[in-house]
């Protein structure tokens, strides 16, 4: 078995795995990275379709549980098994229910249209920062009762959260100083929220469901702060990614966006395809509970298995054309980018509206922007995650167009 086809500290395989992805997919099905982690842990790869599908679906035999030691193993939703997952995920069901999200679409159309208005206010502007950030943050951090004057104090608590999840997957923490004081004061600031909603009738938002479930006894309060913060953490980056990731296209692609302006039903279509080709969230990773054996290869009860979404979602053996956006594919919503099994992302019906808000609101005055040719769009390099990370954009008036 080859040693060397995957380099995950490589910046050259996270902008452009895709050649990568097919060599595994095709030639090693369960692709083996001797003494990989820096404890010197061995790692399984798994990249088809059906064994990602497996890895994400079986609970028996792949569990979420990752870390082995405690240091800052936060009891997160998405580091859970059942029974303790089961009861978590039950508290956050009922705070992103479908009803709350559909009542919200007024509400994200009216933020979507301020963000839009500021944007023209400029001749020139990063969309990264002005626009497929602050949009999640702005909904998530609202339906944690987050008043908007704390944005920038969103923005640094979220940045802390990240940066205390890279810690805890082996980041050097002096590379990230003050990230735990951030979140020490972002998780105080949730707790007096959650504290002055106490004992008052529910909003009906994120943060009136959580305190309901604290008071019935369903959440500990350690929890109820953790699970806002999980909130801010795994909404923000990956919609931000999808934002900044569809708008570039439809800039790039003029009969994409012409047939999508045409007939903006065929939205829908054109998110999941998105999501599928370039899956916001890479990759995740199970640890094995028993011994699995795929493909020949035998991979031992408790080892680390990276679960690589981004290349089961280009498999040619569940995609036709897997590279290619079609808005019309039969199988259009298969795709694995929101996960799939007991820990399908909570989330994924409000990204799905910010994305939808956001497209459409846009397709009328797409050609006031235009992608900055001085500065080209840069993606970001970080492990796991694909998008955007800077991408400038020229407005014009509207006489102009
Ligand atoms: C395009 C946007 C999004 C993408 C691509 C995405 C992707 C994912 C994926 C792949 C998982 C599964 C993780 C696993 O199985 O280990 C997940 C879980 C999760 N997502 Fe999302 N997500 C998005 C938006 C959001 C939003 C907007 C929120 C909340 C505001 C959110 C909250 C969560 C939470 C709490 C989990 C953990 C669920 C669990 O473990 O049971 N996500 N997401």
């Amino acid at each position: 078995m080859p040693t060397a086809l995957i380099d995950l500290a490589c910046p050259e395989y996270r902008l452009r795995p895709w050649d990568i992805y097919r060599r595994l997919r095709d030639d090693h099905p369960v692709y083996l990275m001797p003494d990989y982690t820096p404890d010197g842990e061995d790692v399984y790869v798994l990249s088809r379709y059906d064994d990602v599908g497996l890895a994400l679906k079986d609970k028996a035999r792949f569990s979420s549980q990752i870390q082995r030691d405690n240091y800052m193993n936060l009891p997160m939703l998405v580091n859970r098994d059942a029974p303790e997952h089961t009861r978590l995920r039950h508290s956050t069901n009922k705070a992103f229910n479908a009803r709350l999200v559909r009542q919200l679409s007024g509400w994200v159309r009216g933020l979507v249209d301020e963000l839009l208005a500021d944007l023209y206010r400029h001749e020139s502007v990063e969309f990264v920062d002005a626009y497929s950030t602050a949009l999640p943050l702005r909904v998530v951090g609202g339906m944690l009762g987050v008043p908007l004057d704390r944005k920038a104090d969103l923005r640094r608590w979220s940045q802390a959260v990240m940066n205390s999840f890279a810690v805890s997957a082996g980041l050097d923490p002096d590379t990230v100083p003050g990230f735990f004081e951030d979140v020490v004061e972002f998780s105080n600031y949730m707790e007096e929220l959650a504290h002055e909603r106490r004992g008052k009738p529910n909003r009906g938002d994120i943060l009136g469901e959580l305190v309901e479930e604290h008071e019935n006894g369903a959440l500990t309060r350690d929890e109820l702060v953790t699970m806002a913060w999980s909130f801010i953490a795994a909404g923000h980056e990956t919609t931000m990614n999808l934002l900044g990731g569809g708008i570039e296209m439809l800039l790039r692609t003029p009969e994409l966006a012409a047939e999508l302006r045409a007939d903006p039903a065929l939205t829908t279509a054109f998110i999941e395809e998105y999501l599928r080709v370039y899956s916001p969230t890479q990759w995740l990773l199970r640890r094995t509970l028993t011994e699995v054996t795929l493909h020949d290869t035998v991979i031992p009860a408790g080892a680390l298995v990276h679960v690589v979404l981004g290349a089961a979602n280009r498999d040619p053996r569940q995609f036709t054309d897997p590279d290619e956006i079609d808005l019309d594919r039969p199988n259009v919503n298969r795709h694995f980018a929101f996960g799939a099994g007991a820990h399908f992302c909570p989330g994924a019906a409000l990204s799905r509206l910010l994305a939808e808000t956001t497209f459409r609101a846009f397709y009328p005055v797409l050609d006031r922007f235009a992608l900055d040719p001085q500065r080209p769009a840069r993606l970001r390099t970080q492990q796991g995650s694909y998008g955007f990370a800077q991408m400038w954009l020229r407005v014009s008036p509207p006489e102009d167009r």
